[in-house]
């Protein structure tokens, strides 16, 4: 299995992939490359100081439509199988989703369907709950709306901040991103309706 990862940042979840790759963890699926739509995302340096193809494809200037099918073009020319979001701040069409031929995964900081969107720490927060914490999904044309594949929560704890809570947020992340590729690279599921059912 030919593992693609597209990403716009920091790139921990990446190098958390990376780091369970190496470990042996994922059996024969390797990440075969790195897409970034900014071109001075750590997450590119991260992919290429493990010697991981990584190509910077620059978003300005075109429209959601002509990037994603150049994207796909890319991804179809490294036979990528499963493709990662990872910190990747844009959007994908529905009709990149509908056409890429595999499933497609993206790690977000709270527990879904709470606190969809952008800054999952911070509405947590704001909203007064107790526990939130991180899940990886299955990308279907909603934002943040796909089946769930793992879910790890994280307790509010009374002195929090965003910085404090996106941290054990992300640690998590880092936890349950690996586990969540590896069931899917091994294809030990199956869907019923929304759940996402592991093969005993
Ligand atoms: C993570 O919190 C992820 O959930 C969100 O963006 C952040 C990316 O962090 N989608 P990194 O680039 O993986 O370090």
């Amino acid at each position: 299995m030919r593992v693609g990862v597209l990403a716009s940042g920091r790139g921990s979840n990446l190098q958390a992939l990376l780091d369970a790759e190496a470990a042996g963890q994922f059996g024969d699926a390797r990440i075969a490359c790195v897409i970034a739509n900014v071109v001075d995302a750590p997450a590119l340096t991260r992919a290429r100081s493990r010697g991981v193809a990584a190509e910077f494809l620059d978003h300005r200037g075109r429209s959601r439509e002509s990037y994603d099918q150049v994207l796909l073009g890319r991804l179809s020319e490294h036979h990528i199988e499963i493709l990662c979001l990872a910190g990747y701040m844009r959007l994908l069409s529905a009709a990149f989703v509908a056409r890429f031929p595999g499933p497609i995964l993206n790690v977000h900081p709270s527990l879904l369907p709470a606190f969809p969107g952008l800054n999952a720490a911070k509405q947590a927060l704001d909203y007064g709950v107790a526990v939130t914490g991180a899940t990886v999904h299955l990308v279907d044309a909603g934002i943040d709306t796909g089946p769930i594949v793992q879910q790890e929560a994280v307790v509010v704890a009374a002195d929090d901040d965003v910085e404090s809570l996106s941290a054990r947020i992300l640690a998590a992340e880092h936890r349950i991103y690996p586990a969540a590729v590896r069931l899917i690279a091994t294809g030990q599921y199956r869907l019923d309706g929304r759940r996402l059912v592991a093969n005993r």
